[in-house]
């Protein structure tokens, strides 16, 4: 039976040489260890067996067992191997190849203007509000002292959504909207899209605007034009002069618009400018006591000044782009030089 044994091992060793494939060993496992195995056929012969020899007949049959199993699993594992560095040489990586780098993203000149309105104001003690785009009727005109049939209501073509919806035609109604939830003092700079129906090289039907209120006790014109002033110093360069002009609003009294020198020409007179050295870039003036009626604030103790600029033509002048239209076709080549 030893000679069996030994044979059995011999054989299994043998056979195991010639295969390649981790299926075919498996089953080479099954026909000589498992329950219907040789080992086991030869093991049944035990019972014709002296009972000095069964010791020693069970040892080699373990010894025969381990190392059968052993030279298995190492078979196993040679082929594992095997296929593991056969699919890493075929998908070779060249790890001194360069990385491929990601696009890095910028940001759009409106973006950026917006940003840097913000931050400057900021810097002033300002903070940040914004409103909806669809607005009341409400808040867009009448509590800014824009009754029906005013003719300040022709001056913006609406876009109307219902009879009493509208596109925001500015960014005025956030005064409303700050003074309904808030008492002064109020200092705020609210950005956002605003809509009008108007399209030529300088309109757009959507365009922005940052809108700027301050409202507490002992407010002045002087505060306003200090701020102003100092704020077109901050965005294009304290050489360029600026003027304001008598003007009116119905949510300002008084209220003027703000020029600065064409920076084109530096106020020589040139296109841009219309020959006249200067450019209007603004809106303000001192809120009207009626906006206050309306917010229930005491018009006898406080006062205010707001403004409201457009943020694509601050846009334009900045970085001298001559079309409104370049602003929103989202021409990478164009977007990139800024
Ligand atoms: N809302 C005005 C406009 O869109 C600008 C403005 C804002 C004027 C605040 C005065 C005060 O033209």
């Amino acid at each position: 039976m030893i000679d069996d044994l030994k044979q059995l091992n011999e054989s299994a060793l043998n056979k195991l040489k010639e295969l390649n494939s981790i299926d075919e060993i498996l089953n080479l496992k099954i026909e000589y260890l498992g329950k219907k195995g040789h080992l086991t056929s030869v093991l049944r012969n035990m019972s014709k067996v002296s009972k000095e020899m069964r010791p020693e007949i069970g040892k080699v049959a373990n010894e025969v067992k381990k190392s059968v199993e052993a030279s298995i699993d190492a078979a196993v594992e040679t082929i594992k191997d095997a296929d593991k560095n056969k699919s890493l040489s075929e998908k070779l990586i060249d790890v001194t190849l360069p990385g491929r780098r990601g696009q890095l993203g910028r940001l759009h000149p409106i973006t950026a203007v917006i940003e840097e309105i913000k931050d400057t104001f900021q810097r002033f003690g300002f903070e940040i509000e914004e409103g909806p785009e669809i607005e009341t009727d409400y808040y867009n005109f009448e509590a800014l002292n824009i009754p029906k049939d005013h003719p300040a209501r022709d001056m913006q073509d609406t876009f109307y959504i219902s009879k009493d919806q509208v596109l925001r035609t500015h960014t005025s109604p956030v005064q409303i909207r700050t003074f309904e939830k808030q008492d002064p003092p109020v200092k705020i700079i609210a950005p956002g899209r605003v809509y009008r129906c108007d399209s030529d090289v300088t309109h757009s039907p959507m365009f922005h605007q940052v809108e700027g209120f301050l409202v507490d006790t002992d407010v002045t014109f002087g505060d306003l034009k200090g701020i102003l002033v100092a704020f077109i110093h901050q965005m294009f360069g304290d050489k360029i002069g600026v003027r304001f002009r008598p003007s009116y609003f119905p949510f300002t009294e008084p209220s003027a618009e703000v020029d600065m020198q064409c920076v084109i020409c530096m106020g020589k007179g040139c296109r841009v400018c219309s020959k006249t050295g200067w450019l209007e870039i603004l809106g303000c003036g001192m809120i009207n006591p009626a906006l206050f009626e309306y917010v229930k604030y005491d018009t006898e103790k406080y006062t205010g000044f707001a403004f409201g600029m457009g943020v694509e033509r601050i846009a334009m002048l900045k970085y001298q782009i001559n079309d409104i239209r370049l602003l929103f076709e989202n021409n990478m080549r164009f977007l990139r030089q800024f």
